[in-house]
């Protein structure tokens, strides 16, 4: 028999409007995540300027709002300017944080056109590692002035009279890790960033600038390093950025189904920062938080130094995804929801090839199973997120101690007047009966219900059996007065929408 649990939802207990931008994604020159994965000139797949088609479809699918781009480690030993202007004249780099060759076929402009083609913003990052102030203003200048001086005019020269209006911008990327190159002491980053951020903005006072902050939970220098760096930067930044990548090392997958308890108290702790370091500095200006590097990452992990072989587009970090990796990355999306009034930006790493919800070969295309909760998720959470309450049976785990064996989100858009509501069942055995408790206003009609599921926790999809974990449209549950019940299958992710 199956277990009960109670979802109480009410359009009038509301978290906070979502930020679109929480369904973002993150494009490094690593691996082949670039070559081989969005740029591929001779793909049978690639267009007229050797982006592939069948990615930009699944991609477009995906509906990310920004990526981020170029990097990740290699944007700390990244010369933008080599990126741009005619093909045949920029150089060939060793990349030293992958070993690798980057051959700069692919860069500032071409990142531009893809966002264009997949209808996304770009979210660039300015080197912190070996870049100075002035490259990073320099950049800003090359994207976003008017034509009529240096780097403004060699963009025209490039073929772009007008501005591209990048108004997202990362200053450095995990300049807390000792793995950077170029590596920063708090004092020395925070310091760095603030004269940086100044004069970026001051090319464009438009732009929404984020600060390097903790690399994950466990740096020995978190959480001092964001109230270090967000000391110094305050009032010149917007964001303040986090990482973290699950793993199921110890292959004990309870506790992993219940890392959604990670991923809120490490939220919670930088919410607290911010609030510290707002109110000791007297300051009126809100800072909120970028979650710009998330995912599960921790079977296809690197020895650092013998990654590349210095070729050009290796096989790096290409992770397999199964069930229990897209039940962890649902639960971290209703994160974001459940902290959608501090969290505004999310971006899944990486979007091809590397820790990717997609995989290439020169002629294939698989959508790995973390695909489908990203697209359900960003598909339909919109308009607020709203504060559930939730009845649910526990279950212990060895890492996070007692917990619900639902994992739940929802949110309501006045716009469609409808509900989305996200629910994991962390169960690995049991069925769990919901009732959905509606307590203002019913709905009219349970328009549909997605649901991903499975037996085997580490099932996964491949290119011969592609189908093994996807997510499929199952049948509604009937409204009767203010009470729908849907009974939730052990190890599964559903996502319902509604009209009122
Ligand atoms: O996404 C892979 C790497 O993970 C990124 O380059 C880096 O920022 C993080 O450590």
């Amino acid at each position: 028999m199956a277990s009960k649990a109670t979802i109480y939802l009410d359009t009038n207990r509301v978290i906070s409007p979502i930020s679109p931008l929480l369904f973002s994604g993150f494009a490094e020159h690593m691996g082949r995540m670039i070559y081989e994965g969005i740029y591929e000139p001779d793909s049978p797949h690639a267009d007229e300027n050797g982006l592939r088609k069948d990615v930009l479809e699944a991609l477009r699918e995906l509906n990310y709002r920004a990526i981020r781009y170029p990097g990740g480690n290699f944007l700390s030993g990244y010369r933008w300017e080599d990126g741009v202007g005619p093909k045949d004249q920029r150089p060939k780099r060793r990349d030293l944080a992958w070993q690798s060759t980057e051959t700069n076929e692919f860069g500032t402009n071409e990142f531009i056109e893809f966002c264009k083609k997949i209808k996304t913003e770009p979210m660039f990052g300015v080197n912190m590692g070996t870049g100075t102030i002035q490259d990073a203003a320099n950049l800003v200048e090359y994207c976003n002035a008017p034509v009529g001086t240096k780097y403004a005019d060699l963009r025209a020269s490039h073929g772009y009279k007008e501005p591209h209006k990048v108004k997202y911008w990362c200053v450095g990327n995990e300049m807390d890790g000792p793995w950077q190159i170029g590596h920063l002491d708090a004092p020395e980053y925070g310091a760095k960033a603030r004269e940086a951020a100044k004069m970026m903005r001051w090319h464009d006072r438009d732009i929404k600038l984020v600060l390097c902050g903790s690399s994950n939970s466990q740096m020995p220098t978190y959480p001092e390093w964001d109230r270090t760096v967000l000391e110094y930067a305050w009032e010149n930044i917007d964001y303040h950025s986090l990482h973290y990548y699950a793993g199921n090392n110890e292959n004990d997958t309870a506790s992993f189904l219940a890392m959604s308890a990670e991923f809120e108290a490490f939220v919670g702790t930088l919410e607290g920062t911010l609030r510290y370091v707002k109110a000791k500095r007297r300051s009126k200006h809100d800072v909120y938080l970028s979650w710009d590097e998330w995912n599960v990452w921790y079977k296809a992990r690197l020895v650092h130094d013998v990654e590349g072989g210095w070729g050009k587009a290796p096989h790096l970090i290409e992770e397999i995804y199964n069930l229990e990796d897209a039940l962890v990355v649902a639960q971290w999306m209703n994160v974001f929801l459940r902290k959608s009034d501090v969290l505004k930006i999310a971006c899944l790493a990486q979007a091809v090839n590397v820790i990717a919800p997609i995989l290439t070969t020169k002629d294939a295309m698989l959508k790995q199973s973390i695909y489908y909760p990203f697209m359900l998720f960003s598909k339909l959470a919109s308009g607020t997120a709203l504060d559930v309450a939730v009845k649910a049976p526990e279950y212990n785990t060895k890492l996070f101690g007692d917990m619900p064996l639902l994992d739940v989100s929802a949110s309501y858009d006045e716009a469609t007047n409808g509900h989305a509501i996200f629910i994991v069942n962390r169960s690995q055995t049991e069925s769990i009966t919901v009732d959905l408790n509606w307590q203002d206003r019913a709905p009219k009609s349970i328009n549909n219900v997605y649901q991903l599921a499975g037996t085997d926790p580490k099932l996964a999809n491949t290119y011969e059996s592609p189908n093994n974990v996807i997510s499929v449209k199952v049948a509604s549950p009937t409204i009767n007065g203010k009470t729908s019940t849907i009974t939730l299958p052990p190890l599964s992710f559903t996502a319902i929408e509604t009209s009122l």
